[in-house]
């Protein structure tokens, strides 16, 4: 397995590869890895070379949130990928990516607007500038993205096709622990009682399934009964709980065409957020990943 710290590095080991015309899968990164990260190297070991890119990119941090606590293990990230067969790392330097007078960002509208896009205003446009410029330096055929951050998931998949990029972008399930918490690298923040709390987030989850499953079409009635249950654990405050088109991201009020229910919620000082796909024609709970989704 090879590190390159240098984007001239990454270009020398994919020409090469290119040369023996072997395919390529990309998995991004902040780094921190856990077994969520490490569904997403297996799923890109379908192609001949892995890579993996780490860093923690400042751009998609706002200037009160926690670039600087954001939590980081280079070691055990370098262990874990090459226990799970990843080819290379690419973990530059900020300055690596971003010259002291880069100017050029990549920015969407409209699906930005929703979700984390509203308590995160700048969040978006710092995660697609530093796709594309990762799609433009590792020229992946695929690139592999978790279906937990199920709005930058329609996001990417959205810019990949408005900008033309020529990889495929493939979301892969959520993967939580034991008693339901999603896997997250902002879950190291919780102290013992913040991780009991956290688990109102799955649970609010089954909770949503389960109204759906017996028919509940109201959009109102969902979010209500699912804010009441995450507001009866004090140590958690909802950022939001929405329920959207999964492809638009628009919020719909009557459930009728595949919807994501999303939430992000503060546990304590640590946001985290959780999501499901509910389609209403085959009445059941899926995995972000549908066909409309996938292009
Ligand atoms: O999901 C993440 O970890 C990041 O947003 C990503 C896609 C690696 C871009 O920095």
């Amino acid at each position: 397995m090879k590190i390159a710290k240098t984007i001239e590095e990454v270009r020398e080991c994919i020409k090469e590869w290119r040369n023996e015309g072997l395919s390529i899968g990309l998995v991004p990164t902040m780094g921190y890895l856990h077994e969520g990260h490490q569904s997403l190297v297996k799923r890109a070991c379908e192609n001949d070379i892995v890579v993996v890119s780490i860093f923690v990119n400042p751009m998609q941090f706002g200037p009160q949130e926690d670039l600087s606590s954001y939590p980081r293990d280079l070691a055990s990230d370098i262990r874990l990928c090459e226990e799970n067969g990843v080819d290379l790392i690419f973990n530059p330097q900020s300055g690596e990516m971003y010259e002291s007078d880069f100017c050029s960002y990549v920015d969407m509208s409209v699906l930005t607007e929703e979700l984390c896009g509203l308590s995160r205003p700048e969040h978006f446009r710092g995660v697609c500038t530093v796709v594309s410029k990762l799609f433009n330096i590792v020229t992946p055929d695929r690139a592999y993205f978790g279906e937990k951050d199920a709005q930058q998931l329609a996001i990417i998949k959205r810019m990949v096709r408005d900008l033309n990029f020529n990889v495929e972008v493939i979301g892969c399930p959520i993967i939580r622990e034991k008693d339901g918490l999603a896997k997250s690298s902002r879950n190291k923040y919780l102290n013992e009682e913040e991780r009991k709390a956290a688990l109102v987030l799955s649970e609010s989850i089954q909770l949503g399934k389960k109204i759906l499953e017996e028919g509940e079409r109201d959009s109102a009635v969902l979010v209500k009964a699912m804010k009441d249950y995450i507001e009866a654990e004090p140590l958690v405050r909802i950022d939001y709980l929405k329920i959207v088109d999964s492809v638009s991201m628009h919020q719909v009020e009557k459930l009728e065409s595949p919807v994501l229910v999303a939430m992000a919620v503060f546990v304590g000082k640590t946001r985290l957020i959780d999501n499901f796909i509910f389609s209403i024609s085959e009445n059941r709970s899926d995995s972000f990943y549908t066909s409309e989704n996938r292009s």
